[in-house]
């Protein structure tokens, strides 16, 4: 039989062993059974709705527990997040990488098409070393605008601002209980770094707040109470900054810190853990839920979809990567620790390239320094223009942004020349976005291993073809599949034979 997982199915026992049958909403086999058969068990319907906690979808007014990640610089859109947060998923605007003005036309963007009562969207606070001011205009401009969730990103340590929103509006309802009125989602990659992000907020960074007249003495009292974040987002290898951790190794070890902190500090539950990195089929969503995720979220598997603000030609590129098309790459943001992103390798050089850049940087003291036929290579095959008009644009861009880094490039040689090869990276996400197809091979598309796995899964289905790739339907087939996937396994264990084709889930248009 098909397995249905929307509806009951009955177990039944005989002498060849167990198999399935169709059941009757009070468990009566459609089927007749005689002995020496016997019904032995019902199973009830696997919803995708029930995959993961149903507190993570009280809590936050989802129907789904599923998460579109935020993408940078708004590739995850404003259309994206209304999109998804309709469908019931959760959905966090890319706000990293854009002014604040333009994170504010975003947010107003989300809320004059939701309405102020729509919850179940957010936006993300990323760390951002080069600019630290940034993280507290942007938690000023949350609580201005009254966002309610947040994802707060590549921290290595708890900073004001994270602290700041999760603690500015803690109070006790009519039962006594404490409520939020900002959730941090925090996204870890690391055991450390989850650990204070699972602990209530420390007075090293409290009392200052208090004494700037931020939170209240109050705010603050209650937050050492609560844990900062109440979700967790444990994420594994995936697009763009990663550690490349397998997300088997790292899940469980994040759940049971959750558990570990809670007895600590005596919350009445954990924080709840859910799961990124590598999610681009029925199949990983099942195992990451099996696993004890909270909730999924997707990144990669996004950005080919009609509402990313990826161009449609880096869209298209995206659409026939295998999951072996990825390559990590020098990060614009933090290029000097030597830090990477992974980003598509195929029909792209910006890999290749960035690299060849690092190598250069790490080489040379100075621009000055780099020998006469190194810089013309540079020059011809991989920045497409002399270096002088590159660092004309580049002190121009700072002059208007961050003048100080103009101070410490004309104090430091080896800034200056960081500056000059961060252009090259930034730009190369950025002709990616805007569909610059004259700088093709340089496009930057931060991409992880699960869309290649995705591409596979959706072959001849149709979800194959880039335009009908909506984020929706990505995500309604991934959870639907992974319910599918999820009954087959249940079946196994109760000792019903599973063969080769159970598993598979072909893509449909869903509601
Ligand atoms: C194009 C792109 C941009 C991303 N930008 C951000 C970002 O700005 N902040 C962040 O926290 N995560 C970012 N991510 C990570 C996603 O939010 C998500 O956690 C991750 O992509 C999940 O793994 P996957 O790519 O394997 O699906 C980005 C991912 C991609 C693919």
């Amino acid at each position: 039989m098909a397995v249905p997982f929307r509806s009951p199915v009955g177990l039944v026992s005989g002498p060849r062993g167990v198999r399935a049958v169709p059941v009757d909403g009070s468990g009566t086999p459609k089927e007749v059974v005689r002995p020496p058969e016997s019904l032995v068990g019902v199973f009830p319907p696997v919803y995708p709705e029930w995959l993961g906690d149903r507190d993570f979808l009280v809590r936050h007014g989802c129907r789904f527990p599923y998460v579109v990640g935020e993408m940078a610089r708004g590739i995850a859109s404003a259309e994206m997040v209304v999109a998804s947060a309709r469908a019931g998923f959760m959905a966090f605007f890319g706000s990293a990488g854009l002014t604040i003005s333009s994170v504010d036309e975003g947010i107003t963007a989300i809320q004059s098409e939701l309405g102020p009562t729509i919850r179940n969207w957010g936006a993300n606070l990323i760390h951002s070393p080069q600019e630290p001011h940034m993280e507290m205009e942007f938690a000023e401009l949350m609580l201005a605008r009254g966002v309610t969730n947040i994802s707060a990103s590549a921290f290595m340590r708890l900073a004001p601002a994270v602290v700041y929103l999760s603690a500015k509006g803690l109070h006790r309802d009519a039962n006594g209980a404490i409520r939020r009125r900002t959730h941090i989602f925090g996204k870890v990659s690391r055991v450390e770094v989850a650990r204070p992000f699972m602990s209530p907020a420390p007075d090293s960074l409290l009392m200052p707040l208090v004494s700037q007249g931020l939170i209240s003495d109050q705010e603050a009292a209650l937050a050492r109470q609560v844990p900062v974040a109440g979700d967790i987002t444990v994420e594994a290898d995936s697009g763009g900054h990663t550690d490349n951790r397998p997300l088997s190794v790292l899940l469980p070890l994040i759940l049971s810190l959750a558990a570990e902190c809670a007895r600590e500090h005596g919350f009445a539950s954990p924080a709840r853990v859910g799961a990124g990195g590598g999610l681009g089929t029925p199949a990983a969503l099942a195992a990451a839920f099996a696993a004890g995720a909270a909730y999924v979220v997707t990144g990669s598997v996004n950005q080919a979809t009609l509402e990313s603000a990826l161009s449609p030609d880096g869209r298209a590129m995206l659409a026939l990567a295998s999951s072996t098309d990825v390559a990590m790459a020098p990060a614009a943001d933090m290029f000097e620790m030597g830090v990477e992103v992974q980003v598509l390798k195929r029909g792209t050089l910006f890999a290749q390239r960035g690299k060849e850049l690092y190598k250069v940087f790490r080489t040379y003291p100075s621009i000055e320094a780099i020998p006469d036929r190194v810089r013309s290579a540079l020059e011809n095959n991989v920045l497409g223009r002399p270096i002088d008009d590159i660092w004309d644009d580049t002190r121009e861009f700072f002059l208007r942004r961050d003048p100080p880094q103009l101070e410490r490039a004309e104090a430091d040689p080896k800034h200056r020349m960081a500056l000059v090869f961060r252009w090259y990276l930034f730009m190369g996400a950025q002709w990616a976005r805007s569909g610059e197809v004259t700088r093709r091979a340089d496009y930057q598309i931060w991409c992880g291993p699960a869309m290649g796995a995705f591409n596979e899964w959706v072959k001849g289905s149709f979800l194959e073809p880039v335009e009908n790739r909506s984020v929706v339907q990505v995500g309604l087939n991934l959870l639907e599949g992974a319910a599918h996937v999820t009954r087959v396994q249940q079946l196994r264990l109760a000792g019903v034979p599973r063969r080769p084709e159970d598993l598979e889930f072909s893509p449909r248009p869903l509601r």
